[in-house]
């Protein structure tokens, strides 16, 4: 079974779609550990409650970016991580982490990128007045949100929209598209060549318009 290792700062809503989709069955992996940099972070409420070990890293408490991020890598090693999982994970993952784990790392990201990388997907996407925005589920390189994408899911962004109605209507499909990609990891059915993803078995599952 896959073993999985979980960053988060935040509330952990991501996490939790992960937590559930395992529960339910349609996942089969588990959780080893959620990492957090956030002492406040919710997600470690969520961990509690469903029995998950929770470590608070903080970056401050170490000499630099290096030393943090290989102190993250070995606390995943020493569990037997074998994806990571960057859920509301609010920094730039250090070389340090994306080494051991190259290709090993997934985030998920509030719009259809390479479009809105960075902070406020969605506001970004509003602002410019697109009509289709959505999220991304991409492998983490050392840049802002550049790794191979694996799955897209598409939603309308209507005239009307504010920040908040737009991030609502697109983490609706986050929370089925990460354990979809994750459940795809597990099954051994993606592969990445340079930039494209491979899923083994059905082109059409990448690109989600209505996910299930
Ligand atoms: C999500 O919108 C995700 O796309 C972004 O950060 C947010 C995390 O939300 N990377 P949550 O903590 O999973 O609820």
């Amino acid at each position: 079974m896959l073993t999985i290792g979980v960053l988060a700062s935040g509330r952990g809503s991501n996490f939790q779609s992960i937590i559930d989709s395992i529960d339910s069955g349609f996942l089969k992996a588990k959780i080893a550990v959620l990492i957090t940099d956030n002492p406040d972070a919710y997600a470690i409420e969520r961990a509690k409650k469903h029995n998950i070990e929770s470590l608070v890293l903080k970056p401050k408490d170490f000499t630099d970016k290096n030393a943090y991020y290989s102190c993250i890598a070995e606390e995943l090693k020493m569990r037997g991580v074998e994806l990571v999982i960057l859920a509301g994970f609010m920094r730039v993952v250090g070389k340090a982490l994306i080494d051991q784990y190259r290709n090993k790392i997934m985030n998920i990201h509030p719009a259809l990128l390479p479009s809105f990388p960075g902070l406020h997907g969605q506001k970004q996407a509003v602002d410019y007045g697109v009509k289709i925005s959505g999220c991304t589920v991409h492998f983490v390189d050392e840049g802002m949100d550049t790794g191979a994408i694996i799955i897209q899911a598409a939603v309308p962004v209507y005239h009307d929209d504010t920040e908040d109605t737009l991030s609502e209507r697109i983490l609706k499909q986050e929370h089925k598209i990460f354990p979809y990609a994750i459940r795809l990891y597990s099954e051994g059915r993606i592969s990445v060549e340079g930039r494209k993803v491979i899923i083994k078995g059905g082109r059409e599952d990448s690109l989600l318009i209505n996910p299930p």
